[in-house]
């Protein structure tokens, strides 16, 4: 070790001394309006209600995707060679596209989409959508075999919507051989998102949204329920698990960010240090070189700095045109699904073994088509992605916190089980 290394690595475990005492400070929580009025105009009371809801897209909006699905593409040929990756391969779009167009049927997955009873209700102005999954409503009465029903929220992120919840609802309603629970599992549309009314006013983040999703909570009758989230689902459930522990029995998500002072010093010193001291052996791949963790943050976050900054001139774009939509969120579903699937000449989507079906992506890219919902979608990026945020003192080192996780979450499933 030369001895630039030795100072390096000598200031860096003093400033790390520091941080870890500050870690263990837990800062304070932040205060939220409890009544705001996010509807258009003047603030009112809002309609308790709880109503059905069945999708069922006008005839008129119908013709008109096709109309616009029929018009020529305006496609630039890929440059030779590059599959994905300077970005969607336009021969693989012109495949999807007329998929769409001649296979898609929506009137047969609308039916499907209508599987699970939907409601809405109104909380602090915004009509909220959700569905409503019934422990038992597939396996004939869990409730007649002794089995404990449990209440699960389930929330999803961009560009995803409550569609990608269909197949796993069967798993978590039907009781299992041997558990003595099953979950009633209740999955709201972010605002804004799909069939969830858009705020009118500036400020609705992730933690105004967990208040929203705590009344829609209460208002069914669920005072303590378990929560799960993944991408900005993550982050709501974070935050209600945070400011609400005493309604939050667990959490579970899946993604985690994990962005504190600590943590980067500790992944800076790993690399400089021999392998396995301060990182273990088996997760080096993971970050590095540092080179390619960072050159691939920045290969794939631009959605997100565009979104956070100018939310509606890309969903005005966005907004005209389905082509447009369709190539912008299968994008993310190529290269979220497998890092490799840019060097695949169909990004990995019309492959066999891809996760999704064809039928399903679209469903989802049909539901923020339908509802013209992707401006206020991205728009959850500005709210949560700004100084505001990251001033509140939860937020300051990013925002998965353990803390938040192990002070909610103090009954644990296997407590459960054995109440
Ligand atoms: C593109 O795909 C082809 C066929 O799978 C492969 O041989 C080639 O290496 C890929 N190129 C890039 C740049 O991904």
């Amino acid at each position: 070790m030369g001895w630039v290394r030795v100072l390096v690595v000598g200031v860096a475990i003093g400033w790390a001394a520091v941080m870890v005492n500050r870690k263990f400070e837990e800062p304070p929580l932040p205060t939220l309006d409890p009544n705001p009025w996010w509807g258009p105009g003047e603030p009112k009371e809002d309609n308790v209600a709880i109503t059905q809801f069945k999708i069922n897209v006008p005839e008129k909006d119908l013709k008109d995707l096709k109309d616009r699905l029929a018009l020529p593409l305006r496609l630039t040929p890929a440059l030779e060679g590059t599959n994905f990756t300077y970005g969607f391969n336009s021969d693989t779009l012109s495949r999807i596209v007329t998929y769409w167009t001649k296979k898609y049927d929506w009137r047969k997955r609308e039916a499907l989409l209508n599987k699970y009873p939907q409601y809405k209700t109104q909380i602090e102005g915004l009509d909220i959508h959700f569905l409503r999954a019934t422990a038992g409503d597939t396996s004939g009465g869990a409730r007649k075999k002794g089995v404990k029903v449990v209440p699960l929220l389930l929330v999803h992120g961009w560009p995803g919507s409550v569609v990608e919840f269909y197949s796993i609802l069967p798993l978590l309603t039907t009781p299992r051989e041997g558990s003595s629970v099953v979950f009633e599992v209740i999955c709201p549309s972010i605002p804004g998102y799909g069939f969830s009314q858009g705020s009118s006013k500036p400020g609705l983040g992730s933690l105004q949204t967990a208040q929203i999703f705590l009344k829609l909570m209460k208002r069914l009758g669920f005072d303590q329920f378990y929560a799960q989230g993944g991408d900005w689902g993550s982050l709501i459930v974070t935050d209600l698990a945070t400011l609400y522990p005493h309604n939050v029995l667990g959490v579970h998500m899946n993604m985690l960010g994990g962005n504190t002072p600590t943590g980067n010093l500790k992944m800076w010193l790993g690399s400089l240090l021999p392998s396995g001291l301060l990182v273990p052996e088996s997760d080096q791949h993971h970050l590095y070189p540092l080179s390619s963790f960072y050159s691939r943050l920045m290969l794939e976050s631009g959605y997100a700095h565009i979104q956070a900054t100018k939310p509606d001139t890309i969903g005005a774009v966005l907004d005209q045109n389905p082509v447009a939509l369709a190539t912008y969120i299968l994008e993310k579903f190529s290269t979220w699904t497998n890092r490799d699937n840019p060097n695949k000449p169909d990004g990995g989507l019309l492959s066999k073994t891809f996760p999704f079906t064809m039928d399903s992506l679209l469903d989802n890219i049909c539901v923020y088509w339908f509802t013209g919902s992707i401006t206020t979608s991205v728009r959850f990026y500005a709210e949560n992605m700004n100084k505001d945020f990251y001033n509140k003192p939860m937020n300051k080192y990013g925002y998965i916190l353990s803390r938040q996780i192990t002070h909610s979450s103090s009954l644990s499933f296997s407590s459960f089980n054995s109440q």
